[in-house]
């Protein structure tokens, strides 16, 4: 299960994402926003991130306008490797290298089209493990220092 959330800046792109992955058969959990009302977009991005941190949902999506507020609040979640992209490459990157598990985007930044593209390239790519793990296991340690 993907676990997605937005705020009112994202509101139209999660909405469009989510009819793109349901039509590839992907069970996906919204978390809202749900209108185009004005929101804190904290709220939402704890909600997600808290999700995939527990095990709840295997990975997530944020979307807010320009993807950066709620990538800073994913983030702070420990377990939690949120990754703002804007490119399919970044996308993969992000999985191969980095084993995000949310992916953000803006919703003022991307064209449903591109983010299609960039959800898809990072949900198709596998995380490579090796040197990379070794890197993973530096920022959990970073983790455990500064998250008591
Ligand atoms: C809301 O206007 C906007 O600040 C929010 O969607 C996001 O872009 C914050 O980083």
């Amino acid at each position: 299960m993907i676990v997605i959330g937005s705020d009112h800046g994202g509101l139209d792109l999660k909405e469009a994402l989510t009819g793109f992955l349901t039509a590839r058969n992907l069970q996906i959990t919204n978390v809202g926003t749900d209108n185009g009302d004005s929101v804190d977009y904290p709220h939402f991005g704890l909600k997600v991130a808290e999700m995939v941190a527990a095990g709840l949902a295997e990975c997530g999506i944020l979307v807010c306008g320009t993807g950066i507020g709620m990538s800073i609040v994913a983030n702070k979640v420990p377990g939690i490797r949120a990754a703002l992209v804007t490119d399919e490459f970044m996308a993969r990157m992000a999985k191969e290298h980095n084993n995000a598990n949310i992916l953000v985007l803006g919703g003022r930044v991307l064209d449903a089209q591109q983010a299609c593209g960039i959800v898809s390239a990072w949900l198709d790519a596998s995380f490579e493990g090796g040197r990379h793990q070794g890197r993973l296991n530096q920022i959990t340690e970073i983790e455990q220092k500064y998250c008591k």
